[in-house]
């Protein structure tokens, strides 16, 4: 949802990717504002941020030109998020003890929006006890971090202490931003598709990408719950605000899924899981030469435990949504699914079609409901897939409550 985020920058080297960071939450389609202090205008022109923001930037507090435009206050009440990146060890410390002797320090005082910081400074600064002070109790009043990060510093360092990049910055702000309607919900999400191994090289695997799953942790995540996700190898980045434990084969998903499962009010099984695995994988790498001149091979499989239906069948009270990939009669083939599994609700879908099948950034599902309900859903993004799904489970939690 479009929303109204105000960028405060500070004087560090960083600075000089807030650009790139305005540009990204512009066209995710909110409206930014920028507040500098003076400082940050020797690492960042105010008429960059001008140009890509597309309002006036303001960095000084009691100059009766720029209060005329906005003031400050109107400034802080305007904000759905204050977003202050870089956040220098100094702005830390105001921000921690009220000051509010800057354009940043002040809004940052005057508004009650909720406080994203993107902290970036020398390393020796990052972990010096008066900053480590500063990070908790701006944390217990509420204020969320995204990094810094471990690498190479402009101060000539390394360590911990570069601010993220401006993706992951955009991504913490869409989060700091969410809906808080699954506030105190615990989301176990699975998604990718396993691997079953068949010798030391070799595996059996499928198509699945992991998108879908992964928006879904995404979802949750905004939305504020708990999450942990569960994934089979993936190249995708882990969704802000995600707990990811990482698995190969349908064995390591059922003993993680099993693991995690207590905490579980919601569970979103995602994951193409191998029906068959190898029942002998080599340990060594299978030779040609080890066979007879010419021969093939045969490879003997055996079924994997059906994750799904496990977790249905399991004790305690919880939401459980499964997917169905389907290439052909897609919804009787979904209904007969949801009866043999036994969960609240499936989400099924059609692989064959491209747009919307394996790695597509589109999906075109079928809710499938116990009742025989069917809802079919338009193309939509996967993260709009998410939204609608979880639009769903928060009516099913509410319903049993
Ligand atoms: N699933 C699971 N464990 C398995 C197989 C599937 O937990 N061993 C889950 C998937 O994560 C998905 C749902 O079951 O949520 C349906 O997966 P799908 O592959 O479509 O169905 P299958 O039960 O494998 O049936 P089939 O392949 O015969 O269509």
């Amino acid at each position: 949802m479009p929303a109204r985020i105000l960028v405060g920058v500070t004087g560090g080297i960083a600075a000089y990717k807030v650009p790139e960071l305005v540009r990204l939450l512009r066209r995710a389609g909110h409206s930014v504002r920028c507040v500098t202090t003076a400082a940050a205008e020797a690492f960042v022109t105010p008429l960059v941020l001008q140009t890509l923001s597309g309002e006036p930037v303001r960095s000084r507090l009691l100059d009766p030109g720029e209060e005329g435009q906005i003031d400050h206050i109107a400034l802080a009440d305007w904000a759905d998020l204050y977003l202050v990146a870089p956040t220098t060890a100094n702005c830390l410390a105001k921000l921690s003890h009220g000051l509010a002797d800057d354009m940043v320090s002040t809004v940052a005082l005057a508004t009650r929006a909720p406080l994203l910081l993107a902290p970036a400074m020398n390393v020796n600064m990052w972990a010096h006890p008066a900053t480590r002070e500063n990070v908790s109790r701006l944390r217990e009043r509420g204020a969320s971090f995204v990094g810094p990060e471990v690498g190479e510093l402009a101060c000539g360092w390394e360590g911990e202490g570069r601010m993220s990049e401006p993706a992951a910055i955009a991504a913490a702000a869409e989060l700091a931003l969410g809906t808080r309607s699954l506030a105190g919900e615990c989301v176990l999400v699975t998604a990718g598709g396993t691997r079953e191994r068949v010798d030391a090289v070799r595996f059996l695997g499928n198509r699945s990408s992991g998108k879908m799953g992964y928006a879904v942790a995404a979802e949750a995540a905004r939305r504020g719950a708990d999450v942990v996700l569960v994934s089979a190898p993936s190249h995708l980045a882990t969704p802000a605000g995600v707990r990811r434990v990482d698995v190969e084969s349908a064995a390591e998903m059922r003993a993680a899924v099993l693991r995690e499962l207590r905490d579980a009010s919601i569970v979103v099984k995602a994951a193409a899981v191998a029906d068959f695995r190898p029942s002998a994988p080599a340990q060594r790498k299978l030779k040609k030469e080890d066979l007879p001149e010419g021969a093939g091979l045969s490879l003997d499989l055996e079924r994997t435990p059906d994750i799904l239906a496990e977790v249905c069948r399991a004790e305690g009270e919880r939401v459980v949504v499964g997917f169905a990939a389907e290439s052909h009669d897609v919804v009787e083939a979904a209904q007969r699914k949801l009866a043999r599994k036994g969960c609240d609700l499936l989400v099924a879908n059609d692989i064959s079609s491209p747009a919307t099948g394996f790695d597509a950034d589109e999906n075109q599902v079928v809710f499938v409901w116990p009742g025989g309900q069917v809802e079919e859903l338009p193309v939509l993004p996967k993260s709009g897939v998410a939204a609608q799904l979880f639009d769903r489970v928060e009516k099913l939690r509410e319903a049993r409550h």
